[in-house]
């Protein structure tokens, strides 16, 4: 990529938000209003804050609609806006094979639709992730680590394993839902067999890196502010 090439995002907007019945049986969970914003405008500014322009946003064939009636083209924010749709909630890592074309030969970030973060670290860490090798995920300590993709960390805090919603976390530090990975990474999806739960599951895909040692991990500072919002309670406190 360029310097002055517009850098791309995916923002993965589908799923059934089944954890958020029955409100999402009539509106996507990631419309659902965070105070006086839909919560997709949430980690679109994340996107933005770290210069990406170009944004894909994958959605269900009955939510699209509605995500074209709010951001349109994104021409208002400078932005280009794109759609494309999951058929069905086949897992996060589906997001690079629907979004093959739109990659290119390039790298592109991720941001999950329901995922909210706040503080100015970010953006710079952000905007760093393009001009680094391999992949980059960014870590937060959390209470509740069973919820999230879980990181383990040596004595030396060299990352040591991953695990997807671990029954026994290893650590602390939930791997949150904002990554950035070079062209690789769609080879790596077309070669994924779905997960016991019927998903291609991203933390495969950054455990491929981690083996590779091509996985960089930046644990976000007390500054930074994280919040899923796949639940009642994590939507009320954010
Ligand atoms: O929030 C961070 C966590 O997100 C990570 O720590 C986990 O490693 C990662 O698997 C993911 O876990 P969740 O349980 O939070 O994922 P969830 O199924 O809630 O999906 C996250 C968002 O992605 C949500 O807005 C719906 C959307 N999604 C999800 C799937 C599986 C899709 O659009 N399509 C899908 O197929």
């Amino acid at each position: 990529m360029t310097i002055n090439e517009i850098k791309k995002g995916i923002l993965l907007a589908g799923g059934n938000g089944s954890r958020l019945n029955p409100i999402t049986l009539g509106t996507s969970k990631q419309l659902l209003p965070i105070y006086n914003k839909p919560t997709i405008y949430y980690p679109l500014t994340t996107l933005m804050l770290g210069g990406i322009q170009n944004v894909l946003i994958i959605t269900t064939k009955k939510d699209k609609e509605n995500y074209i009636n709010l951001l349109g083209n994104g021409s208002k924010w400078g932005m280009k806006i794109h759609y494309a749709i999951q058929e069905k909630p086949n897992g996060i890592a589906e997001a690079f094979l629907i979004a093959e074309d739109f990659i290119e030969k390039d790298k592109v970030s991720l941001i999950l639709g329901d995922n909210l973060f706040f503080g100015q670290e970010l953006s710079n860490l952000l905007i760093k992730s393009f001009s680094t090798n391999g992949a980059s995920i960014f870590a937060y300590p959390v209470n509740d680590p069973s919820r999230y993709g879980v990181i383990e960390f040596d004595k030396n805090f060299k990352a040591k394993s991953i695990v997807e919603k671990p029954k026994n976390p290893k650590s602390k530090y939930a791997i949150t839902g904002l990554y950035t990975f070079d062209n690789k990474v769609i080879d790596y999806c077309k070669n994924l067999k779905p997960s016991k739960r019927g998903e291609l599951e991203i933390t495969e895909i950054q455990k491929i890196y981690l083996k590779n040692k091509e996985l960089n991990i930046k644990v976000l500072g007390r500054a930074t502010g994280w919040f899923d919002t796949g639940t009642f309670d994590s939507l009320h406190e954010a």
